[in-house]
């Protein structure tokens, strides 16, 4: 079948229920203490709706590796194998954790764009670093340490360093980067899980109070926060950290042959995309699944690069 353009107007729409369809599927398992029966019960939702999509896409930001992941597992051909060739990036749940604790952030995501233009991240860490629209390219870089970058930023903003928040993933590993910001007087809203949602809020800054991201998370989601941002504006850069040669290989394996590289928003995606996430807990993005008898309510948003449109949308299912 001869290549057909890919149709980012229409297909949009449906991207949208995909997403929606996945949140609505989870919202049983929020607050029940059960991350894998809310991932799945997600997974099963996104799959059904993505297949009846008309396109012919593959799933480059999955599950996980085929072996690890029955359904969309990386390399999964999804769709109903007519119309454009796409390269898929998902994550049904994105905030297992926070959906089977109730805790703010849990969003369904997924992005897609023309075949070949999603960076095949492998399943590592990924140092990111994120900061929203109108400031000059490169105000921050991967090379400045922490604080250099707090001070650029303020600087840019025209505000102090106490006027900069970084949102920073609470984890071990990111004690020094914390403890090297606090010099600074900047804020840090520390989050316990979702760098994708961590990223977004950099874009909307007056919204989420959120000037800047930084510190290292799943690479799959940087190319997924990659996404959202080509769509709303914003600088993001990410280098793959590796702990060992069993890491090293899964790069490889995906075809990355630069261990070093440091990637701009632009190399993760390198053409334009759609992105649709659904809230499934409340959070300062997205709202979570709300419950009536007899409905359940969802919020998302739809966001194309080619118009920088940001479209977001209520929906009311019956139950
Ligand atoms: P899950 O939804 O798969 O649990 O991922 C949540 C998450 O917090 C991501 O947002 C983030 O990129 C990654 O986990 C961080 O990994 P780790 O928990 O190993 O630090």
């Amino acid at each position: 079948m001869a290549k057909t353009d890919f149709n980012d107007r229409m297909l949009s729409l449906g991207l949208a229920r995909v997403s929606e369809a996945a949140s609505l599927a989870s919202a049983a398992w929020i607050g029940r203490g059960d991350e894998k029966a809310a991932d799945q019960a997600a997974v099963n939702a996104m799959r059904e709706q993505l297949n009846m999509l008309d396109i012919r896409g593959t799933v480059v930001i999955g599950e996980g590796e085929r072996d690890e992941a029955p359904m969309l597992y990386i390399g999964e051909e999804v769709g109903s194998g007519q119309g454009p060739e796409v390269d898929i990036a998902l994550d049904p749940l994105e905030g297992t954790t926070l959906t089977a604790k109730d805790m703010p952030n849990a969003l369904c995501v997924i992005a897609m764009a023309p075949r070949g233009t999603l960076l095949h991240a492998p399943d590592v860490y990924m140092d990111k670093l994120a900061i929203g629209p109108g400031y000059r390219d490169g105000v921050v870089t991967m090379d400045m340490t922490p604080a250099e970058r707090v001070n650029a930023l303020a600087a840019a903003k025209g505000a102090s360093t106490h006027d900069i928040t970084v949102c920073v993933l609470e984890r071990p590993r990111h004690e020094d980067l914390i403890a090297e910001l606090r010099t600074t007087d900047c804020a840090i809203r520390l989050i316990t899980d979702g760098d994708v949602a961590g990223v977004i809020h950099c874009a909307e800054a007056e919204k989420t109070g959120i000037d800047m991201y930084m510190g290292s998370g799943g690479a799959p989601e940087g190319v997924l926060a990659a996404a959202a941002l080509k769509c709303m504006g914003g600088q993001m850069y990410g280098r793959l950290t590796f702990r060992n040669d069993d890491e090293r290989g899964r790069a490889k394996k995906a075809g990355i042959t630069n261990l070093d590289r440091v990637y701009t928003r632009d190399d993760m995606v390198t053409s334009d995309v759609i992105f649709a996430a659904t809230g499934v807990t409340d959070g300062s993005i997205l709202d979570g699944i709300k419950r009536e008898v007899g409905y359940l309510t969802a919020e998302t948003v739809l966001m194309r690069s080619k118009t920088g449109s940001v479209r977001r949308m209520t929906y009311r299912n019956p139950t």
